[in-house]
């Protein structure tokens, strides 16, 4: 039987939620990874502060003591939101009191959870430079929605600022998330070595097709919206390339099929439970599977200045094995990614 080993994986952007959510999908990530990197934009509490981040941490971690994780195998790495109102005293706390590694910006109204997003970068400079002067990392959803602007183009949109903000804070370790353009791929690749992109594995095997061709696909949506094959290819050529700029993030993001299958439904397309067999079934297809490990279990740990061993992080390894098996058309109230369709690996 065909067995593939890897290190456990490094998730750098993951959804939990809150509350019963929370119990059900944190210990699948934490299932197959040492780290992952847990958004902030929860409901009814979004995560803001220290005192957010101290609580969350020991939510996450109540959840997966529950469920039998043994905490010694996964650590959720904390942020916070950017807001209008993030002062630079809030950086100062979040990092040294709270724990938290990076700080995630969504521009205002543009995707789930964010009504109460940033209007400008302008206007929070001093927060900014606070974030570059404590080793904070700044985590963008990169999507603009000007006026007059269709939806598959809110990317681009978005890459002016992105390089503002490397042009004018030189130290900040920044990310740009599910990264889905070739504009914005190459954006990144022109940028300085401080400027990464994650890549979900839904950009790597979607095309807008599968969300509006000639079926509509709620499951499918997400945002930004997964875009043309040119834009698929050059994702899947950067994820396979080894490039440290490039590291997974896999924007897991549960919402209940009712919130789904609805007049406006959300965009979040719940990856966890399939992450590790798609990517290597993807990898493989493509004859990269050499370059996996870099891609779920080195570049983002790099790029974040985490060690990647050692004391703290022996190098545990997950396996999986050929054997095929189908994806559930619901866990716990949720559809995942690819329900009703068979992966050949499963995790062992
Ligand atoms: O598809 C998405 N879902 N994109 C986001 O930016 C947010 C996320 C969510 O929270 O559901
Ligand atoms: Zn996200």
């Amino acid at each position: 039987m065909k067995t593939i080993t890897l290190p456990r994986f490094n998730d750098m952007h993951v959804h939990f939620r809150l509350g019963q959510m929370l119990k059900n999908v944190a210990p699948v990530t934490a299932s197959y990874c040492s780290r992952a990197v847990v958004m902030p934009n929860t409901l009814p509490r979004p995560i803001l502060n220290a005192d957010d981040v101290i609580w969350y941490r020991d939510e996450i971690n109540r959840a997966l003591e529950d469920a039998g994780v043994s905490l010694g195998h996964f650590t959720p790495l904390m942020t916070i939101k950017i807001r209008d109102d993030t002062t630079p005293k809030m950086i100062h706390s979040a990092v040294y009191a709270g724990g938290a590694i990076a700080g995630k910006v969504y521009p205002k109204g543009v995707t789930t959870n964010s009504g109460n997003g940033l209007t400008s970068f302008k206007g929070i400079g001093k927060t900014l430079s606070k974030m570059e002067d404590s080793g904070m990392v700044l985590l963008l959803h990169g999507e603009l929605d000007l006026e007059r602007t269709i939806q598959s183009e809110w990317e681009a949109a978005f890459l002016p600022q992105l390089e503002w903000l490397s042009a004018n804070f030189p130290n900040l370790g920044i990310v740009l998330e599910h990264v889905s353009s070739a504009e914005a791929v190459q954006a990144v690749l022109d940028l300085p070595d401080n400027v990464a992109a994650t890549i979900t594995v839904h950009h790597l095997v979607l095309t807008e097709n599968d969300v509006i061709g000639t079926k509509i696909r709620p499951h499918n949506a997400c945002r930004p919206m997964p875009k043309d094959f040119t834009d698929r290819d050059l994702l899947l050529e950067m994820a396979m390339s080894g490039n440290p700029k490039f590291f997974l993030g896999s924007d897991s993001a549960p919402h209940h099929r009712r919130s789904k299958e609805c007049a406006e439904g959300a965009c979040g397309i719940y990856t966890a439970p399939i992450l590790p067999s798609l990517l290597a079934e993807t990898f493989e297809e493509h004859g990269a599977l050499d370059k996996l490990e870099a891609f779920t279990s080195r570049n983002g740990a790099v790029f974040y200045d985490l060690p990647l061993g050692g004391e703290f992080f022996p190098a545990e390894t997950i396996m999986l094995v050929e054997d095929p098996w189908m994806v559930p058309d619901e866990v716990d109230g949720i559809v995942p990614f690819m329900a009703g369709q068979t992966m050949c690996y499963k995790l062992a």
